[in-house]
């Protein structure tokens, strides 16, 4: 096991990154503070690792649970009400903990759910996509999507623990994988250059699922997530540009209905849109631009933009986007592969050509 820690002062925690975690009471059990644990999971992940998890605390807790239906159009208030719905029904107090057992949707809803039950209670965060070991399980963001814009009702409350059980990732399908694998790049772009290399050279391993190349993508990518919420917890300032790709991906989600292009998917597509405007602007190379193109490809991600959205459809959606600061467009973009800033200063008509040139070319 590799173990690394958020460091936030006295709401600090591990994150745990190895095989038969879940198994594991010792490093588990110092985690929950009450004696009442409620794991949340969904209806695919549940019947695969809810037992195992169950049989780990159950001589020591009271465990109960809740299931809540599987996908991203279910990550909603309605939902998380559910959650709530069983934390009052069972006379769960104010030193209970919940468990979130699932992808980055369980882990958003969980972590929101612990921020507002009794004005907050404890929670920690088993991911089992690559996506949720990489990212969403790391930093304390959590929330529900609205009809008019993701992630847009949500609270900043950071986990006791994440425990990465690297096992889990057997069974996620390959297209959850390659999602995953999009904000694994983004780590790269944005900060670690050696990183890309590295990723560069190990597309095949990652592909196959070799234990040794996961669990080196896991590490790298919570090392590079670790450091940028220690430094800016609350997205003051170098936190925003771990949102690269994010403003055009969550336009895209938006647009075509949350669940039908899956989040990694989006990313990666909004990935290669930033790095074109980068290049547009000339603060990157073609080589790199193609290079990041390369890469996604490589791991069977798009990069071309829905058909059916127009620029006029992107801007009004990311117009509704975090970042917009006074009704102004603010978007991370690359000085150079493996160094982000967050601007407003591209020109709108590289913006406007970024926005149409994969659909008129088919590429970028
Ligand atoms: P997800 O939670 O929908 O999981 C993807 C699919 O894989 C689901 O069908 C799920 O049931 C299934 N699954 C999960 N684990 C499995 C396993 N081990 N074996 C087989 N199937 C499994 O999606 P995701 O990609 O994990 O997360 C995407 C969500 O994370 C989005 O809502 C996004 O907004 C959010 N996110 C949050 C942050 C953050 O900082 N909080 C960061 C990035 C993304
Ligand atoms: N996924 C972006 C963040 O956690 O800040």
């Amino acid at each position: 096991m590799k173990t690394l820690n958020v460091d936030l002062g006295n709401r600090s925690y591990p994150i745990h990154i190895g095989s038969q975690l879940i198994q594991k009471l010792d490093i588990i059990a110092p985690h929950i503070h009450g004696h009442q644990v409620m794991i949340v999971s969904n209806t695919t992940v549940a019947p695969l690792y809810l037992e195992a998890l169950k049989n780990t605390l159950a001589d020591d807790f009271q465990v109960a649970e809740v299931i809540l239906p599987d996908g991203e159009a279910y990550k909603t208030l309605d939902h998380v009400n559910t959650i709530f719905d069983a934390l009052l029904e069972q006379r769960f107090n104010r030193t209970c903990t919940l468990i979130a057992l699932g992808g980055g949707v369980i882990g958003d809803m969980t972590g929101f759910a612990a921020a507002s039950y009794q004005r907050g209670v404890n929670f920690i965060q088993v991911p089992t996509t690559l996506l949720s070991q990489v990212d969403s399980s790391v930093g304390g963001k959590t929330g529900v999507n609205h009809p008019l814009g993701k992630n847009m009702i949500g609270a900043f409350w950071q986990p006791q623990l994440v425990l990465a059980d690297t096992d889990t990732l057997q069974t996620l399908p390959d297209r959850e994988l390659a999602a995953g694998i999009a904000e694994v790049i983004k780590y790269g772009l944005i900060r670690d250059p050696e990183f890309f290399s590295w990723l560069e050279s190990n597309v095949t391993p990652l592909k196959q699922k070799e234990a040794s190349a996961l669990k080196e993508a896991i590490y790298r990518s919570c090392q590079n997530k670790a450091d940028v919420v220690a430094q800016d917890e609350l997205e003051g300032g170098i936190r925003a540009t771990l949102n690269l790709g994010h403003t055009f991906g969550h336009a895209i989600e938006t647009e075509q209905g949350y669940g039908n292009w899956l989040h990694g998917e989006a990313v990666a597509t909004g990935l290669l849109m930033a790095t074109d405007l980068s290049y547009r602007e000339g603060w990157i190379s073609a080589e790199d631009n193609q290079r990041t193109k390369q890469l996604l490809q490589a791991f069977d991600l798009p990069v071309v933009p829905p058909e059916n959205m127009s620029a006029k459809t992107f801007i009004s959606h990311m117009l509704v986007d975090k970042k917009v600061l006074d009704g102004n467009l603010r978007l991370v973009l690359l000085n150079s592969l493996g160094s982000a800033c967050v601007t407003s200063s591209f020109s709108k008509e590289n913006l406007q050509q970024t926005l149409t040139a994969g659909k008129k070319l088919g590429i970028f």
